[in-house]
């Protein structure tokens, strides 16, 4: 019997940290040993000469879930993290959705119903609260917090899903007591409703307008508003998706206060911009997301922002609805207007290249901060280290080799979603994962996939030593003593 079932032989290893030649093996899906001339494994990968990083870790993606309008995605659990893999993520983060009136233990088993089935790589879920009634916050929340489910999204914008003030300040503090983790979606409601509807009234019912709707100080004074309660509680959260120089100047201000604020950002932040809503017919809703691509000039900005830290993580914020689709994809919208676009872009399958070739291959980041912000800082943060988002001893083997030669210009053909476009149409990256490892298995091997539905695993999380309070400043409101304690 060999004594690792899979060897990778000879590639240049980087970690958050590092950057070593080693062979890798592997046993039981797990890495067993990091060294050289490592005896023969049943399966062997060459992989001298060639790049070896963690497999990706996309903390926020929305598969087989409905828009707040009822719209469902386009991707199932099979062709999301098929295409995950093919792009080189080995586990995904995705919603089980929270929809007013619904309990939150059933939303969650429907969850575990759509992906057991069909997930090719393995997975876990946040919560995403939009009902936070009595019986959700004293009673299923903490229950299912300590089954694994250790991190929520709460959303401070869309009629369905809105929390108000109280209720982010009640979710708050339930996180605090916890120990979970609330994500973010911090854009000013009342505002966003308000210009829409004096656009709507003017007749501005074209993509570009949703830009125009929703412009960077609805992001920047919601984010804010996050960060205060978030210090008034004494509660670490993460600002998920910023899109623009405003946010990150709020989320840069809060940490140097010394507040325990993260943030994400994603590639349509980096890639795409508001020029792009702009399109002839309605072809701009295929770039449409909230918060909105900025301005061009704003590039930068957030590239600094990854580079320097103040963004901890990139995500796909993956939320595919097709175009062509009058009833459930882009173009309902082309009637009445960009209010009625289902909000989101796809992007699972072309995060790590995009980020790879344009972020490492044009010197804006080096390889180190390339696997922290795409596997291991989202696996610290969100319970999964040490088990993922690193090459170690022990570690489960997901793991990408990289042809970091290979030109490929990114087309929908090329893509393994259910979409019928990519809003990275065009886009020529140098760099593209040559072999996917899950848990030792080739997932994705020189441009053919290999993955197995229902292979993928469910991955309860502990809660982060990340996100712990940092009891200072504001420390935690304590309603029986009626102070702040630390
Ligand atoms: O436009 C976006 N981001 N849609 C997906 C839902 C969300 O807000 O994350
Ligand atoms: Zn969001
Ligand atoms: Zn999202």
């Amino acid at each position: 019997m060999a004594a690792f079932d899979v060897v990778i032989r000879g590639g240049q290893v980087a970690t958050a940290a590092d950057l070593f030649t080693a062979d890798i093996g592997i046993k039981d899906g797990r890495i067993t040993a990091l060294g050289h001339e490592l005896a023969k494994g049943d399966e062997e990968h060459d992989a001298r000469g060639k790049l070896i990083t963690p497999g990706g870790i996309d903390a926020h993606c929305h598969i087989d879930q409905k828009s707040s309008f009822g719209v469902p995605g386009a991707d199932d659990f099979f062709t999301g993290t098929r295409s995950a893999a093919c792009g080189g993520t080995t586990t995904v983060l995705s919603f089980a959705a929270q929809h007013k009136g619904m309990s939150l233990r059933q939303v969650v088993k429907d969850y575990h119903a759509l992906a057991t089935p069909k997930a090719v790589i393995d997975y876990g879920f946040h919560l995403i609260i939009s009902d936070p009634t009595e019986q959700v916050l004293g009673q299923e929340l903490p229950a299912l917090i300590k089954d694994g489910y250790t991190s929520f999204k709460i959303y401070m914008t869309y009629d369905l899903l809105k929390l108000n003030d109280r209720e982010i300040l009640e979710v708050f503090s339930l996180a605090r007591r916890e120990g979970a983790f609330v994500m973010v979606h911090a854009e000013n409601h009342d505002t966003i409703a308000w210009l829409s509807q004096k656009l709507l009234d003017a007749g501005h019912k074209a993509p570009k307008f949703h830009e125009v709707s929703r412009p960077q100080p609805v992001e920047r004074e919601a984010t804010h508003r996050a960060i205060t309660f978030a210090e008034l509680i004494d509660v670490p959260i993460l600002i998920v998706h910023v899109s623009g120089r405003e946010a990150i100047d709020q989320i840069r201000w809060a940490q140097s206060r010394g507040l325990k604020i993260f943030a994400e950002t994603c590639p349509q932040y980096l890639f795409l911009s508001a020029e792009d809503l702009d399109q002839p017919g309605f072809e701009g809703a295929k770039c449409m997301c909230s918060p909105p691509p900025r301005d061009k000039a704003n590039q930068p900005y957030v590239w600094r922002g990854l580079e320097t830290d103040v963004l901890n993580i990139i995500s796909s914020d993956h939320a595919p609805y097709r175009y062509s689709d009058a009833e459930n994809g882009k173009l309902r919208g082309a009637q009445d207007g960009f209010k009625k676009v289902p909000n989101g872009v796809p992007g699972l399958e072309v995060r790590m290249p995009l980020l790879f070739s344009e972020g490492v291959g044009k010197g804006r980041i080096d390889i180190h901060r390339f696997v922290a912000i795409t596997a291991t800082t989202p696996a610290k943060l969100y319970g999964l280290a040490p088990r993922k988002g690193s090459v170690a001893v022990g570690a489960d083997a997901d793991l990408v080799i990289w042809d970091t030669d290979k030109q490929v210009t990114i087309s929908q053909d090329l893509l393994h979603d259910a979409m019928d476009y990519t809003p990275y149409q065009g886009i020529t990256v140098t760099g593209w994962p040559a072999v996917t490892l899950s848990r030792g298995e080739a997932v994705w091997r020189d441009g053919k996939f290999l993955g197995k539905p229902g292979r993928g695993k469910f991955l309860p999380r502990a809660l982060s030593p990340m996100v712990k309070p940092r009891g200072q400043f504001w420390s935690g409101f304590d309603p029986n003593s009626g102070r702040y304690t630390g």
